[in-house]
């Protein structure tokens, strides 16, 4: 490690790391390269396709663009936390059944930008879907089977909410 480097600590899926980093690296990179997490992915690099988006302390950030240091002392959700005990959560399933990942370069960061729409707006509406995933682009689906796959997800979870009253 070169003598520029910065120790940070950062909670990843629950799991608390101690590291040292260069300056200039992204949280991607540490995520990739460091932790070994490489379910979260890197295209653009700029910020402009969500492929790299996680939960950063609450909200849906692009990786890409916030500096590892900028994440000392925060809590990270990455695809790889969502899920129990090996089985996807009812949002990946849902992705599953409705046919919404054809090549799923994209897959991971629109899980985790519905994730977080979810968490935001339990119950939303189409046009709301679309407007939260708008910062993350899919080259193959169309949409339309991502769409209703997040608002199979949002109507399951909502059942299963009533079903507890
Ligand atoms: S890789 Fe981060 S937004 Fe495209
Ligand atoms: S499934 Fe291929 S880019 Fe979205």
């Amino acid at each position: 490690m070169t003598d520029n480097s910065i120790k940070i600590s950062v909670t990843v899926n629950g799991q608390h790391h101690e590291l040292e980093i260069t300056p200039f690296e992204t949280l991607l990179e540490l995520l990739r390269n460091r932790l070994d997490l490489t379910g979260t992915k890197k295209c653009c690099g700029e910020g402009e396709c969500g492929a790299c988006t996680v939960i950063l302390n609450g909200r849906g950030v692009n990786s890409c663009i916030i500096l590892a240091a900028e994440a000392d002392g925060s809590e990270v959700l990455t695809i790889e936390g969502l899920g129990e005990g090996g089985k996807p959560s009812a949002l990946q399933q849902a992705f599953l059944d409705k046919g919404a990942v054809q090549c799923g370069f994209c897959t991971p960061g629109m899980i985790m930008a519905a994730h977080y729409l979810l968490m935001s707006n339990p119950h939303p509406t189409e046009e709301e879907i679309r407007e939260g995933l708008s910062g993350n682009l899919c080259r193959c689906t169309g949409y339309g089977k991502i769409v209703e796959a997040v608002r199979a997800a949002a109507e399951a979870a909502g059942k299963a909410a009533e079903d507890e009253r």
